[in-house]
């Protein structure tokens, strides 16, 4: 294990949706979450709709909406903690350090102005006033149009003029553009149909490896995320289930929870994989059972679980399980 500090480190962030009692008071949508994101590394975060994912990145991000509140906890980005900058400071961080990628481009998008000018927007602001010419910069983004799998042309297409899985390439090639230490990717291909899904994951990936920049990747799919992430969290009902390596976690996840999502899914690079195949629903967050948040669905579920919430216990590697039985590697 390396010694470097980690890129981002997220620690007991906690998150609240805040309502009056007609509607039931608050709900929090994010417990005390807690994970790294070391330099160069793929940190996948996956859990099923309405676990946390989108709240939890936008807490991060510094983009929470209203009634989102964010309790407690911080956000660590090259130790500084995003949560206290005030909003130049911010500002100066995401243009230097932070970029992201939600789930529908559209909203990342101008529609009105072309790819070349949004590139070239981006690009001009990110340098600031020691701006290099048009030239330079028109050269940079027919680059990033390579990067993401555009051909040139398309520097000239508007947003209406592109498929879903094009317009999600130019949000991608925009987050790319101000060399981000941390990418941020909130199921950056969710809308988009498998193949192009797949096509854009590995330019992704290879992109990824030859810069060297930290991603944080959201989504529902569990398998999959776990096949291109180096450590995966799994998220349930707004709390960390498990930390561990992506690599084998298809047959040495340890949490109850991850096993059963995985065994209900069906093998790699089949589709329509839905979280909902295992028995039962995620509970309502805005009453979660007492306990373990996971034992009316637990095979395992014992008289402790149904009374007490197992601590995330740390084990060694960044790795983490929040479970009273969890199976051993070898799923007994
Ligand atoms: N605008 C909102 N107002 C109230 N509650 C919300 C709002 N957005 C999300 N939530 C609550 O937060 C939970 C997590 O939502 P979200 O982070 O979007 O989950 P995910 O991205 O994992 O599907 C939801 O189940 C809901 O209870
Ligand atoms: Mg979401």
């Amino acid at each position: 294990m390396s010694a470097a500090p980690p890129r981002l480190s997220v620690r007991d962030l906690s998150v609240d949706f805040v309502g009056d009692e007609s509607v039931g008071g608050a709900v929090r949508a994010v417990d005390a979450v807690s994970f790294d994101v070391g330099a160069g590394e793929i940190v996948g975060v996956a859990g099923e709709s309405g676990s946390g994912k989108s709240t939890l990145a936008q807490a991060i991000l510094r983009t929470l909406p209203p009634p989102g509140v964010v309790r407690g906890g911080q956000v660590l980005l090259d130790g500084v903690d995003l949560l206290g900058l005030g909003a130049a400071s911010l500002r100066a961080v995401r243009w230097k350090k932070l970029s992201w990628v939600m789930q529908s481009a559209l909203d990342a998008l101008n529609p009105v102005l072309t790819v070349r000018a949004q590139l070239d927007d981006v690009l001009a602001r990110a340098e600031g006033p020691s701006s290099s010419s048009p030239a330079a910069r028109d050269a940079r983004a027919m680059a990033l149009m390579a990067d993401v799998g555009l051909p040139p042309e398309r520097l000239d297409s508007h947003p209406h003029q592109l498929s879903g899985g094009m317009r999600q390439r130019v949000a991608i090639a925009l987050a790319l553009a101000l060399e981000p230490a941390l990418l941020v990717l909130d199921e950056p291909t969710t809308a988009l149909d498998v193949v192009v899904e797949r096509d854009l994951l590995r330019q992704l990936l290879s992109l990824q490896r030859a810069r060297g920049f930290s991603v944080l990747f959201i989504g529902h799919d569990l398998g999959r995320i776990a096949q291109l992430a180096d450590r995966i969290v799994v998220l349930y009902a707004g709390r960390v289930a498990e930390i561990a390596p992506g690599r084998a976690f298809r047959a040495r996840a340890r949490h109850p929870y991850a096993r059963q999502l995985l065994a209900a899914m069906p093998g790699v690079g089949v589709e329509a994989a839905t979280l909902r195949s295992i028995p039962g629903a995620p509970p309502s967050l805005r009453a979660p059972p007492a306990g373990c948040r996971f034992h009316p669905r637990c095979a395992r579920a014992s008289d402790a679980c149904v009374t007490t919430a197992p601590p995330l216990v740390s084990l060694s590697g960044g790795l983490a399980l929040s479970c009273h039985h969890p199976h051993d590697v070898h799923g007994r």
